[in-house]
């Protein structure tokens, strides 16, 4: 979410993101599956061109919250292990889908090397760094590195230029990677969090849906994106309609997006 990092909400701008605790009270209060910027309807035209099943059949999900990917992907033929910090997270997506997971620190996994084909993060990288300063982040990323066997995707609200070199950097430990980075149009849902954010940067999305005149100003707005993609900059508004999807790949492995299926 692009707000994150620029501390503009009052939900997305916390140190306590790296603290399990915070997840497992998140989690609790908010029980239902739900995915940050994208989902599979959104990523299955990357994924299934850049790292088909045939390919990557096992997959490592960091951080997979209560996100609906992982159970997505387990219907095309992908074998996923989720990992997350919060159990209360992996307890409620095995009470929803019946996918296990085991609860670890993604910065510190009890997996071998190269234990994955594709080791996949999406949000977490950006919770983690909305702690100004903070190496675990990076660690994740190096960590990844380390468990994949030749491919880590990471999508993130990050544009190349702020998040690409981060990354490498991350993952030279266990390079080389070829890296590839693909814009991705955010879920309706997004969309619409993005543009209650952007019109009402100091309220919570709560109290935004408690305001019916608020709640209609920014379903106004999400028509007017829908139809015409338009981002209310002539508003002064500032508002990020896509994520990026980072692919990285082992040189060992086949150019992704050639391979004919
Ligand atoms: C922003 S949410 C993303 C959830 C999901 N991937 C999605 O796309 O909706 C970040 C997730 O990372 C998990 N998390 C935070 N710190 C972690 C860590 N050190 N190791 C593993 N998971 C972590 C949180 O519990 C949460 O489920």
């Amino acid at each position: 979410m692009e707000g994150a990092e620029q501390g503009n909400s009052e939900v997305f701008s916390r140190r306590e993101y790296s603290r399990p605790d915070f997840w497992n009270d998140r989690f609790r209060e908010s029980p239902h599956a739900f995915d940050w910027y994208v989902t599979w309807k959104e990523l299955r035209k990357f994924l299934l061109i850049l790292a088909h099943p045939e390919d990557c059949p096992s997959v490592l999900m960091v951080g997979c919250g209560s996100s609906t990917l992982s159970a997505d992907m387990g219907k095309v033929g992908y074998d996923v292990t989720n990992i997350d910090i919060s159990d209360v997270a992996l307890g409620q997506m095995g009470e929803r889908t019946g996918q296990e997971g085991v609860q670890m620190d993604a910065a510190k996994c009890a997996f071998r090397d190269g234990s994955f084909d594709l080791v996949l993060d999406k949000g977490t990288f950006d919770a983690l760094a909305c702690a100004e300063g903070s190496q675990l982040p990076d660690l994740i990323v190096s960590e990844m590195g380390r468990l994949a066997r030749n491919t880590v995707i990471i999508i993130t609200h990050g544009r190349p230029e702020l998040r690409q070199a981060r990354f490498e950097s991350s993952l030279a430990a266990s390079g080389p990677w070829r890296c590839r980075a693909l814009k991705c149009e955010l879920s309706p849902m997004s969309q619409f969090i993005n543009i209650m954010r952007s019109k009402y940067p100091d309220r919570s999305i709560a109290s935004i849906f408690r305001d019916k005149e608020a709640l209609a100003t920014a379903v106004k707005a999400m028509a007017e994106y829908t139809e015409h993609k338009t981002v209310g900059e002539e508003a002064g508004e500032k508002r990020q309609t896509h994520c990026w999807v980072y692919l990285f790949l082992r040189p060992s492995r086949p150019q992704a997006g050639t391979e004919a299926k």
